[in-house]
């Protein structure tokens, strides 16, 4: 049975920086990513960029990614047997097989640079589904932005973390989960300390959102 399903079509990412008011504009990972596992390969890796186990009941696997004609499909599927979790000094239940990619690259955001974080998503909001687009810290945590997430409830959310209890948190109403959504994150250096984020849906800005600290802290997409 299928219980989550959440392709990417044309992902595309770029970075931009703008030294002395020139403006530079370059692509991180390709478009063309996801139309062959060479060109996946060159550019992603699957499951987290630490493992296959995060703070959830769903453990990734290669076995769940499948990329075709420049999509990318994440199957979650029920399964018994498996060996718990640990997390935060906690044991977590294992009852599902998922999939997740990183990026290679890890997006630091320099002092007047940025990074803009597009792609096109069909995720489902069935109840226990968590399918997220999202930036962590590579060196620790937070940095923690949540570009699209779809926690089941029928909403999608956008949120920022500065710390573990300071997060700011939008959710949204998410219209046709059968169809694909254009995502789009623009990430940029505020004051040479914190950025600012802002997330658009459908080319809609729905929200934007600080993160404290943010400027060269490197972060896994
Ligand atoms: C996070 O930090 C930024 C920059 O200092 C601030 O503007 C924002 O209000 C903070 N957000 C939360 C939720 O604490
Ligand atoms: C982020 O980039 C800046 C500017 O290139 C560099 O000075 C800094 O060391 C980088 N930070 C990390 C953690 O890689």
């Amino acid at each position: 049975m299928r219980y989550t399903s959440s392709p990417l079509a044309a992902l595309l990412l770029s970075s931009l920086s703008l030294p002395h008011a020139v403006t530079a504009k370059q692509v991180a990972v390709p478009l063309t990513s996801l139309d062959s596992p060479s060109n996946f390969d060159a550019e992603w890796g699957y499951n987290y960029p630490w493992g296959t186990d995060h703070n959830g009941a769903a453990r990734m696997a290669k076995s769940q990614v499948t990329i075709s004609g420049g999509t990318l499909t994440i199957t979650a599927k029920r399964v018994n047997g498996e060996k718990p979790a640990s997390h935060g000094g906690k044991q977590i239940a294992i009852k599902y097989l998922s999939g997740a990619i990183y990026a290679k690259e890890h997006f630091n955001v320099t002092r007047g640079g940025g990074f803009d974080f597009l792609g096109e998503f069909r995720a489902t909001t069935t109840r226990g589904t968590w399918p997220a687009f999202w930036l962590t810290g590579v060196k620790g945590w937070p940095p923690e932005i949540d570009m699209a997430e779809w926690k089941g409830s029928g909403k999608i959310s956008f949120n920022t973390f500065n710390t573990s209890s300071q997060v700011r948190a939008r959710d949204v109403n998410y219209p046709s989960p059968g169809e694909f959504h254009k995502i789009r994150c623009e990430v940029r250096d505020q004051n040479g300390r914190d950025v600012a984020v802002k997330f658009f849906m459908d080319e809609n800005l729905i929200e934007m959102q600080y993160g404290h600290g943010f400027v060269g802290q490197p972060m896994y997409l």
